[in-house]
């Protein structure tokens, strides 16, 4: 893994030494469940076998500098409060404030970090960087700190420290992933089902599409969709929307007078149901079926709720036109990657479609890669 290699010789610039281990952490694609986390709800990522790595050594206690292969210059720092370091060493120092805010000795530490994961796609690059962090400390100190905490603590460093309001699944599916599995994961009890996912024995494959949109409006959209579906859940009376079913959901619109509301609302209930669809389709080995699933999936985040742009809309009309099984976007929204179900061997043609469709309209191209389910955060060797 060259992206190995990047940490180190990252590590050897900065710190004049060799490193005393190296974590990696990967980032994710959500095969299905967008948005839900937040409203209590039911999502299935699984690892993208891209990773951020981090090249380790222990330093003096309280004392932490963090360099990376994505700019020049090293930040270093002792125990802060949020806010007070900003910029990308933030989701760093964000990670070492949440351990010792749920009451860690948490080890000084020199870390140089590479990434493959690539930035802004909504693949979670930085779920990734948190969780290789996380992961490398809390085995650098040798702390007692139970997988199922973990995602908490590293999404607390981005709620808090860094102060994006998003939800559990990102830093769930890099911590808790495991290889060809897609990780079904309840975000209100934390529970987790390990969920078979070998689509190479079926003859399919997932193909990732990189709109390369540029993000636009993205924090600000992201948290008044948040807002709108707490709103709701508090005019229906229920903790989470997670609490209406789809067989409750007529009754529940009927009561919300704001037609956006109600269209916020239906996109979370049925997409709960389609989360719930997926995993009994795939747990009966019906794998092909889930394809219309994740295309409904889709025209509900482009009609329901509104987070999709044209260039992810071109991207699942012409994987779909092209003979993909289903395709959908992936993650927050407003741009980043679309991910289609495609028989194997039709990588190059799906590609060379959804390459077309943008050049007709003038967009700049897609990047396209087919992807497996990897393994979570863990200590690996060069
Ligand atoms: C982002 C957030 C996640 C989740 C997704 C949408 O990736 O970080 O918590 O809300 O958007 O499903």
């Amino acid at each position: 893994m060259s992206v190995v290699t990047d940490a180190v010789e990252a590590y050897r610039k900065q710190f004049g030494s060799e490193p005393q281990g190296l974590w990696a952490a990967p980032g994710r694609v959500n095969l299905i469940g967008e948005h839900t986390d937040y409203n209590d709800g039911f999502v299935l990522p699984f690892a993208l076998p891209q990773h951020t790595v981090a090249a380790v050594s222990p330093a003096p206690a309280g004392e932490w500098t963090v360099c990376s292969t994505f700019t020049d210059e090293a930040v270093s720092f002792g125990l802060t409060r949020p806010g007070e370091v900003t910029g990308w060493a933030a989701y760093v120092a964000g990670v070492v404030w949440a351990l010792a805010e749920d009451g860690h000795e948490v080890p000084g530490a020199r870390i140089a970090l590479a990434s493959e994961v690539p930035l802004g796609s909504g693949l979670s690059s930085s779920a990734a960087l948190e969780s290789a962090v996380l992961t490398a400390l809390i085995d650098l100190g040798r702390l007692d700190v139970p997988l199922e905490r973990r995602p908490s603590i590293a999404q607390r460093a981005e709620n808090v420290y860094v102060g994006a309001p998003t939800g559990i699944m990102d830093q769930s599916a890099s911590i808790r992933c495991q290889e060809g599995k897609a990780l079904f994961l309840d975000c209100r009890s934390f529970e987790v089902d390990q969920i078979p996912f070998d689509l190479a024995a079926e003859g399919l494959a997932i193909l990732v599409i990189n709109s390369n949109a540029p993000h636009q409006h993205v924090d600000g959209e992201y948290g008044a969709r948040r807002k709108s579906c707490e709103e709701a859940a508090a005019i229906l009376g229920v903790p989470a929307l997670r609490d209406i079913s789809v067989a409750d959901l007529d009754t529940a619109l009927s009561r919300l007078d704001d037609e956006v509301m109600r269209r916020r609302v239906r996109h979370i209930v049925t997409e709960d149901q389609r989360v719930l669809d997926t995993v009994a389709l795939l747990r009966e080995g019906r794998v092909r079926e889930i394809g219309p699933v994740l295309t409904a999936g889709h025209a509900s985040m482009r009609d329901d709720f509104e987070i999709t742009v044209a260039q992810v809309d071109v991207a699942v009309e012409a994987a779909i036109a092209a003979g993909a099984l289903g395709a959908r976007m992936t993650g927050g929204g407003f741009g980043g990657c679309v991910l289609a179900l495609i028989e194997a061997g039709r990588a190059d043609v799906t590609t060379g479609a959804v390459e077309a469709a943008y050049a007709e309209r003038g967009f700049q191209a897609p990047t396209c890669w087919t992807v497996t389910a990897g393994p979570g955060a863990t200590a690996i060797t060069a």
